[in-house]
């Protein structure tokens, strides 16, 4: 468990509220506004995030310096700004910033993102640096103000990104956290599973997206009382794009009654770029599918379902399928 370090959450704050400030209040804030504008975001969601804007110099070092509130222990601690006492930079530049809490609120880090197309060796997400203080694979984005709406739904939504979130919650969906990234911990199952009885995984429409649905029902399959559903995007969008592009009803209606099974989501999946009519690669779909339905073994009505749909999918008779299964049960 983390270590709450007071000191530095209290320089964390400040500079929330210091880049929030720079966002709305001052002319160097404009590119980040513009910015915003041009995703649609608006003005209630810039507030409910508290999102803001690293400029490109090194306000906020100064700013924190000068400020006897602060210490350069704590300042440093912080990793919002590099460098050594006596020569003190930003160490977020020219991005957009977005607050990240842990699971009580307390501010623990940024996501900053890029506002322009950059090299690449300048990752479009600069996040804070890890430490005793912020580690991602420890967190969730959006938890703490998410968990209210969570437990009066007992669901939860799983997205990939920052945007996703922020998209999704200006749609009215509120019961959303990020894992931000395709990884997904166990120490985030873990906090998952304190808030919610159902998680539906709704990342990204691309490959990456879909293979780490894929690994994450296999994450999920160790903890018997989440539930797991999935709700596939289509075109390889993501759910800010998806958002954009068809609007709120329809991201709405594609996670609250497009969602599926992870057995279809994965008869599906293990489909994609297959040739069924390739006996190699139809034998390796067939154990492969099976191999991951072994846990409806107690679920007869599911079992049929899906078995009978492989049987018309792959011309091998329900029966045989059957006898296959219940192997993989054994083994
Ligand atoms: P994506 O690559 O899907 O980016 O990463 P995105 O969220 O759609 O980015 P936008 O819409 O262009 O702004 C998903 C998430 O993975 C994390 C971030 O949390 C991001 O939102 N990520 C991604 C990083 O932390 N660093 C990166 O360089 C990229
Ligand atoms: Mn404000
Ligand atoms: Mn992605
Ligand atoms: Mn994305
Ligand atoms: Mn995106």
């Amino acid at each position: 468990k983390e270590r709450i370090n007071e000191p530095v959450t209290k320089v964390l704050s400040f500079a929330r509220d210091f880049y929030h400030h720079i966002l709305e209040h001052t002319e160097l804030g404009r590119p980040a506004l513009d910015y915003l504008e041009q995703r649609q975001i608006e003005k209630e969601t810039i507030e409910h995030f508290r999102l803001g804007y690293a400029p490109d110099n090194n306000l906020l070092a100064e700013s924190l310096q000068q400020n006897n509130d602060f210490n350069t222990q704590s300042i440093l601690e912080s990793n919002i700004v590099s460098g050594t006492d006596s020569d003190l930079y930003d160490y977020f530049k020219d991005r957009l910033m977005i607050p990240i809490t842990d699971d009580s609120g307390n501010i623990v880090g940024f996501g900053g993102r890029a506002l322009h197309q950059q090299d690449i060796k300048e990752p479009r997400y600069l996040n804070s640096k890890q430490s005793d203080v912020f580690n991602k694979g420890n967190l969730l984005f959006n938890l703490s103000a998410a968990k209210q709406e969570i437990s009066l739904v007992h669901e939860v939504i799983l997205l990939e990104g920052y945007f996703d979130v922020i998209s999704a919650w200006q749609a009215g969906v509120k019961n959303i956290v990020a894992s931000m990234g395709t990884s997904f911990t166990k120490h985030q199952l873990g906090l998952l599973n304190k808030v919610a009885n159902r998680v539906v995984l709704v990342y990204d429409g691309d490959d990456a997206g879909k293979a780490a649905i894929d690994k994450a029902i296999d994450n999920l399959n160790n903890q018997h009382n989440l539930e797991v559903l999935v709700a596939p995007i289509p075109g390889g969008l993501d759910p800010d794009e998806y958002i954009k592009k068809y609007g709120s009803d329809s991201f709405k209606k594609l996670v609250n009654k497009d969602r599926v099974s992870k057995y279809r989501f994965r008869l599906d999946y293990y489909q994609e770029g297959i040739d069924l009519k390739n006996e190699q690669e139809l034998l390796k779909f067939i154990d492969r599918i099976l191999n991951k339905f072994v846990d409806l073994k107690d679920d007869l009505v599911q079992k049929e379902l899906y078995l009978k749909e492989l049987a018309q999918i792959s011309g091998i008779s329900l029966l045989n399928l059957q006898n296959q299964f219940n192997q993989h049960v054994v083994k």
